[in-house]
């Protein structure tokens, strides 16, 4: 495991768009492994940037994302399609054929999900995968309980979830209550694992995969687990 303490957001995102321009440059057709929440804004922008400035070319690129509430529509502007499409397929080169996202408005969910592990596992693990982290330790949509699941799976949102992403719906009422997403086995296909985590109430939750222990109570810290694992946090969400 590898960790970078930054100043602040803008170093974390400046170090992270480091790491993913550096591949796309040196493996135009490389596969990225891409998360959604506020932490990885800064990233995106700082691609499209670099986009826009002719340094990168995203013509060959492909990308999966880790997981989509359930049940929601593309086109609503809360989806993770919606987002990514907004935050950085818009603004790239990207062909949209190439960038993946479980479908929140699957008829069967669960035929979904063992089709999107089946394409993780046919196209032989992202060259990186992006997370951000929840402040109860959830990746993607990997949430604290007992067991955890390995394969892309449909998810229950915890109570703390629904609260802490209600900031981007109208009212609480209107945040989804279940989710696809990624498990801890699919996000272990990929070969680099990058986390990012700002802000000081991802503390708690840094704290503990920066210890010794791995706890299914808080499910990031399987992250220990992987041979390349990256953290890249600022000062707040490291503790200083
Ligand atoms: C969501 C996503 C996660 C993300 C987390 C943190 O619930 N499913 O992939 O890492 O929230 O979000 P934020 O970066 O906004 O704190």
């Amino acid at each position: 495991m590898k960790i970078i303490v930054c100043e602040n957001y803008e170093e974390m995102s400046a170090k992270c768009t480091e790491i993913f321009a550096e591949l796309i440059k040196n493996k135009p057709d490389c596969k990225l492994g891409l998360a959604t929440g506020s932490t990885p804004e800064g990233l995106y922008a700082n691609l499209a940037e670099l986009y826009k400035k002719g340094e990168l070319d995203f013509s060959k690129v492909k990308t999966y994302n880790l997981d989509e509430y359930y049940p929601i529509k593309a086109t609503n502007d809360q989806s993770y399609r919606y987002f990514m499409n907004d935050k950085l397929f818009n603004h790239i080169n990207i062909d949209k054929a190439n960038t993946f996202v479980p479908n929140g408005e699957a008829a069967d969910p669960d035929e979904e999900c063992r089709n999107y592990e089946k394409m993780l596992d046919a196209m032989g693990g992202v060259d990186i995968q992006l997370l951000g982290i929840g402040q109860n330790g959830h990746i993607g949509f990997n949430e604290p309980d007992e067991k955890l699941c390995c394969v892309t799976h449909l998810t229950d949102l915890t109570e703390s979830t629904i609260n802490a992403n209600a900031r981007f719906f109208n009212d609480v009422s209107e945040v989804p209550t279940k989710a696809l997403t990624m498990g801890i086995g699919s996000i272990f296909k990929a070969k680099k694992v990058v986390l990012l985590a700002s802000g000081k109430n991802k503390k708690d939750a840094i704290s503990q995969l920066l210890d010794e222990n791995l706890t299914t109570n808080n499910p990031s810290t399987m992250l220990k687990l992987h041979n390349d694992l990256v953290i890249i946090c600022d000062k707040e969400a490291y503790g200083e």
